[in-house]
């Protein structure tokens, strides 16, 4: 009977993507996926670190694994990602886990699984670049979504805003080789694949010889079979007229911007160390809504952060109500190891904390909810990947990356599908096929 695994994934795409490879390397290696941890021969953790939370449930799943170890002694328990990269002691705490490995050197798990059955426990934590990673792109992959996968083609981070441990726990910044990312994206389309997500931490830093993130987007867009590109994280200070011409003037590529503020105070922006400016950023926002009228906005925050005053707060909510989000994803303050904002006193109180995450919250809400009942009647294109959850309706993405629920049958699965919205919430619509337009592949 053929071996199986089973990955556990927190974090974020970039994470999912390794995680996605990691499967790939092991039914290349003969496994098989795994539909729990207890049924699975391989288990590995890939951890993330960016806050306190994530952190604390990757501990205390690497903790609830000590019971299937203990009914199955034969089972290897591996822990991988941005954790052990940066906290190896803590994790070699855990008996149970019989080998650990870090964000550099992924790409070698069939190797160190033969150590693991030669020497016993086995650690592995590199601190560089090596030259197996190029690779990376052309390994085969097990990917979680048949139509839609992510490429990484930036990695690590060298800007070291003051409260993050990317950089700590990814290394420095390197672009992969653009020819290994459409190469990628070829082979992705023969799977069957129809879009593609270009990743990077700071993605518009992306640079190979010259080759900017708006060349990699004509190059990736001209591949048969991709129809549509994303691109994700933007950062503020590397964001430019190019990229946004870019997503005008290239119709596969989406009308979608991640560009991440943090903050709308220009005081807790440097103490971030973001590089850029409120006033810098309203109007890249301001620059890419005249380029490209129908995109949308979609950001994080960070609240709470140390020295936050209810004035610098108050400049977050007017940089929101400025710039107009349609979805937007923030955060209370978490110190990390490393950094340099974990010397600073953790000064706004929890409850404080909490009352602007939940007034941000609400007014991203307001917005996206306002923008969403604009479209109601209207007809979108919308890639259906597969049934939702409760498995009574289709579930698809609008060209702006908004989920839909459609009403249909399992033949419209994998097709672009113009689609009625019929109703609409903040951050969901609803729609049918409008008939006649249902395009033919
Ligand atoms: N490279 C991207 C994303 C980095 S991590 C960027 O520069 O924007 C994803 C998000 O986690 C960040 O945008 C930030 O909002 C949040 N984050 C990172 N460190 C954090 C911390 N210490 N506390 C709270 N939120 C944090
Ligand atoms: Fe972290 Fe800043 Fe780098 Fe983003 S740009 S990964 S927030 S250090
Ligand atoms: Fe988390 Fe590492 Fe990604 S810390 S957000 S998994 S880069």
């Amino acid at each position: 009977m053929a071996k199986k695994y089973y990955i556990k994934t927190f974090g974020c795409q970039m994470n999912v993507n390794d995680s996605e490879k990691m499967g790939g390397l092991l039914e290349s290696m003969g496994y098989e996926k795994a539909p729990s941890p207890e049924e699975a021969d391989v288990i590995i953790v890939n951890t993330c670190s960016v806050r306190a939370k994530p952190d604390n449930k990757a501990y205390s799943f690497i903790g609830n694994l000590k019971q299937i170890k203990r009914k199955k002694p034969e089972a290897i328990v591996a822990v991988s990602g941005c954790v052990p990269q940066k906290e190896r002691e803590q994790i070699l705490r855990f008996n149970h886990v019989d080998l650990v490995f870090g964000t550099f050197n992924f790409v070698r798990l069939p190797q160190l699984l033969e150590r693991v059955k030669k020497e016993g426990r086995t650690i592995e934590i590199l601190n560089s670049k090596i030259p197996e990673e190029e690779r990376i792109p052309l390994i085969e992959s097990s990917l979680e979504n048949p139509y839609v996968a992510y490429i990484t083609v930036q990695r690590g981070c060298n800007r070291f805003c003051t409260y993050c441990i990317v950089p700590f726990t990814r290394g420095r910044e390197r672009s992969v080789k653009p020819q290994l990312v459409v190469e990628e994206a070829r082979r992705l389309a023969e799977r069957g694949v129809k879009e593609v997500h270009l990743l990077g931490q700071n993605v518009d830093f992306y640079n190979y010889e010259g080759v900017d993130l708006a060349d990699l987007l004509y190059m990736v867009s001209e591949v048969p079979g991709i129809e549509r590109v994303r691109f994700t994280t933007s950062h503020p200070a590397g964001f430019n007229e190019k990229i946004a011409r870019a997503i005008r003037d290239i119709d596969k590529v989406c009308p979608y911007v991640h560009l991440p503020p943090q903050s709308g105070s220009n005081r807790i922006l440097e103490r971030m160390n973001r590089g850029y400016t409120r006033e810098e950023y309203i109007e890249k926002v301001k620059m890419l809504k005249e380029l490209v009228p129908n995109v949308a906005l979609s950001g994080d925050f960070i609240v709470g952060f140390p020295g936050e005053t209810e004035k610098d707060f108050e400049e977050t909510l007017s940089l929101v109500e400025e710039c107009v989000f349609d979805q937007g994803f923030v955060f209370e303050y978490s110190p990390r190891p490393f950094t340099k904002a974990s010397t600073f006193e953790d000064n706004v109180p929890k409850e404080v904390k909490n009352m602007r995450l939940k007034e941000l919250q609400d007014l991203i809400k307001r917005q996206a909810e306002e923008r969403n009942r604009k479209r109601v009647g209207k007809v979108e294109e919308v890639l259906i990947e597969g049934f939702s959850p409760k498995g009574t309706e289709l579930y698809g993405r609008t060209r702006d990356n908004k989920p839909v629920a459609v009403v249909g049958g399992k033949e419209l699965i994998g097709k672009f599908v113009k689609v009625k919205i019929t109703e609409s919430s903040p951050f969901f619509l609803k729609g049918e096929p409008a008939a006649e337009l249902v395009e033919v592949e």
